[in-house]
């Protein structure tokens, strides 16, 4: 059900708002998140649900930051994403790097400036600024990232800014390199990157070091980073709403 705020009357199949209530509901609204779990505007759970829904879901990028032919990061991708599917917490997208397919960063002004010519770079920045977190998924390359991954990072500045971030990474030591390094990263594009990671090894967690094959104890690795992901991603949701980035 959807909560027509603009309209005269407010209803829901169990109850017809009283001017109260609707004022109790548009408070709400205007103060959510922060206080999504304290305050209760209306008895109705449905008309609570539905104005939460709609208002305050957390989309979340899973970005898989590897492009190569026979990469192992698109199953690896896809698995995050299939766990990550079954949350009714948040909504999920699955951002494969290959298929944004974008040239080496070919912008001439730095990104900080915010000043995007390419209709590539548009594409982009439309894309990363609809969500409000990110998972990133990525190989380990020379004890760094993958340079597809870092080349997309430094095409755009201001869409990355005060949003929350988790990772899963993989490697011969779980990639556990790769994203120390990209936290370093996310400290200069404002991106709060969250403790939980999951690292996936290539000896036991893959078959001849290419067939997925999880320990199923990643599973909870992984919600765990949702959860950390999910919470901060709505409370920089809220400082973003309220334009209190810091600039
Ligand atoms: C250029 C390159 C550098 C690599 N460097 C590392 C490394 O530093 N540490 C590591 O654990 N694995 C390293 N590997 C092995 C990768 O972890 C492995 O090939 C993995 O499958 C790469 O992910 P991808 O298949 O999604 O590209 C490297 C692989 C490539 C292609």
């Amino acid at each position: 059900m959807r909560v027509p705020l603009a309209s005269s009357q407010v209803s829901c199949k169990h109850y017809t708002l009283s001017l109260h209530c609707r004022a109790r509901v548009r408070r709400f609204l205007h103060r959510a998140p922060l206080q999504l779990r304290r305050h209760t505007p209306c008895k109705c759970a449905s008309l609570r649900y539905s104005a939460t829904k709609k208002n305050f879901m957390i989309r979340i990028a899973v970005i898989i930051g590897s492009t190569r032919p026979g990469r192992i990061g698109e199953a690896v991708g896809h698995w995050v994403y299939e766990i990550a599917q079954q949350r009714k917490d948040a909504e999920f997208e699955l951002v494969d790097l290959k298929s944004i397919n974008l040239p080496l960063l070919d912008e001439p002004v730095p990104p900080s400036m915010g000043k995007y010519s390419k209709p590539h770079t548009k594409a982009w920045a439309a894309k990363i600024d609809s969500f409000d977190a990110f998972v990133f998924v990525t190989a380990e390359y020379n004890h760094g990232i993958p340079g597809a991954l870092k080349n997309a990072i430094d095409f755009l500045f201001r869409e990355w800014n005060d949003k929350a971030a988790g990772f899963v990474s993989y490697g011969s030591a779980g990639g556990a390199r790769a994203v120390e390094s990209l936290r370093l990263v996310m400290g200069e594009i404002k991106v709060a990157d969250v403790r939980s990671q999951v690292m996936l090894s290539l000896f036991t967690d893959f078959e001849n070091f290419k067939d997925f094959k999880p320990d199923p104890r990643h599973e909870n690795e992984v919600a765990k980073m949702l959860d950390e992901v999910i919470a901060w991603g709505g409370a920089l949701k809220a400082l973003r709403e309220q334009g209190k980035e810091v600039a």
